[in-house]
């Protein structure tokens, strides 16, 4: 598990090397289009793809791959349009979300993007940091309900699924800022606050996933302590009223947090808030093996959703052809089903990253004797050749 280690330095370390593509993405392999000429005629969408920092730029551009491959299968073509964002956005224009940036994800039908952040901007002021760009840009694409599938491997069974709310909640609350106390000490403080609409909507996007799944749902809080979390809890069970079939269960955080590691299959859904989603993700990425395999969406109530692994930028194993493509892949079949309404291509993706799984090529995170050890662009390849191999099996 050495490697995986490294992912989870995620926005930290090392200073990285700016790298950028201001520019539509060119069209992809000559397969592709072989593929693409035995169906039926396209449907189009457009995708702003955001590499942004670290390993971003090497997991988008085999998810590019893929999309493309598994699109043409089903008749879609793909727009692709690359944009900065993140550090490498504030070394090229100074801002961390610059105004084209979000005006494309806006227009476009879905948003695919890799990581952001790194040592070089770790000291920024706030407004200048990487991390505000995705914050800008999540709450600019109004995506406040975030799905966190955690999956386990090897066979990759869905052990549970995680909501974490985005927009809202201690990242966004007002009062924040510095300053001064009472007796001229500096503080620095934060506000945690929650209004009844924006707990109502996560909650009911988790009431809905739940019933698809094993309609169980554990809303997780610290009721036991914050007010923001008293009234989260009350509104919780306000809409669960609407929801008599789904059983609702909750959950202190911290108690949440031990029983994802003593007994992860307890949980089936579980809904929380942002920061406690946060951190509870990454758990559960371990939980299920790497945090290099754990897609996600961010969806609001119209316009395009967001898609991006859970992972870091992983400065450390940046530009070494190290990084695990499969969470970004696994989110672009997220985006093909959640974003575009595209079940078939999704499930191609799906297939063909459990098969890649199942015939032993792992990349370093996942690594285990007996298994092939791979690099971020041979997985590509091999995920590739199993979308390749369902189009023979469909023939
Ligand atoms: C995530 C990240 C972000 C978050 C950071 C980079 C703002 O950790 O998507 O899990 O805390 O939401
Ligand atoms: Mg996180």
């Amino acid at each position: 598990m050495a490697a995986s280690a490294s992912f989870m330095k995620i926005n930290v370390q090392h200073p990285i090397k700016p790298m950028f593509l201001l520019k539509p993405a060119s069209q992809k392999p000559s397969r592709i289009r072989c593929a693409a000429a035995t169906t039926k005629p396209s449907k189009r969408y457009s995708i702003t793809l955001l590499p942004g920092d670290g390993i971003g730029p090497e997991v988008i551009s085999v998810a590019k791959h893929v999309l493309n491959l598994a699109g043409s299968l089903e008749g879609i073509e793909f727009n692709f349009q690359e944009m900065p964002m993140g550090g490498s956005s504030l070394d090229l224009v100074g801002v961390p979300l610059p105004e084209e940036t979000l005006s494309a994800a806006k227009k476009s039908d879905a948003v695919l993007l890799g990581a952001i952040g790194g040592y070089k901007w770790d000291k920024n002021e706030k407004h200048l940091k990487p991390e505000t760009g995705l914050l800008q840009l999540r709450e600019g694409l109004q995506v406040f309900a975030n799905l966190r599938p955690a999956t386990v491997l090897p066979q990759l069974v869905d052990a549970s699924t995680l909501k974490k709310e985005l927009t809202g909640g201690i990242y966004f609350g007002k009062p924040r800022g510095f300053g001064t106390n009472e007796d001229g000490e500096e503080i620095g403080f934060n506000t945690e606050v929650y209004a009844t609409y924006e707990v109502d909507r996560i909650a009911r996007v988790a009431f809905e996933t739940a019933r698809k799944r094993h309609g169980k749902l554990c809303s997780v809080d610290k009721a036991n302590v914050l007010e923001a979390s008293m009234f989260w809890r009350k509104r919780v069970i306000a809409v669960a009223a609407e929801y008599p079939d789904v059983e609702l269960s909750h959950m202190y955080v911290d108690n949440a947090a031990m029983q994802l590691v003593r007994n992860p299959k307890q949980f089936d859904t579980i809904v929380t808030n942002n920061i406690f989603g946060d951190i509870l993700s990454d758990e559960a990425s371990m939980i299920t093996g790497s945090i290099g395999m754990l897609p996600s969406a961010s969806l609001g109530s119209s316009g395009p959703g967001l898609f991006e692994p859970i992972h870091g930028s992983a400065p450390d194993i940046a530009n070494q052809d190290k990084a695990n493509p499969l969470a970004t892949v696994l989110s672009s079949a997220m985006l093909l089903k959640y974003g575009l309404g595209e079940e078939n291509a999704a499930k191609r993706i799906e297939n063909a990253v459990l098969e890649t799984l199942n015939k032993g090529f792992r990349t370093g995170d996942i690594y285990s004797a007996g298994n092939k050890l791979v690099g971020c662009k041979e997985m590509g390849e091999e995920v590739l050749k199993s979308v390749d191999s369902q189009v023979a099996a469909a023939v």
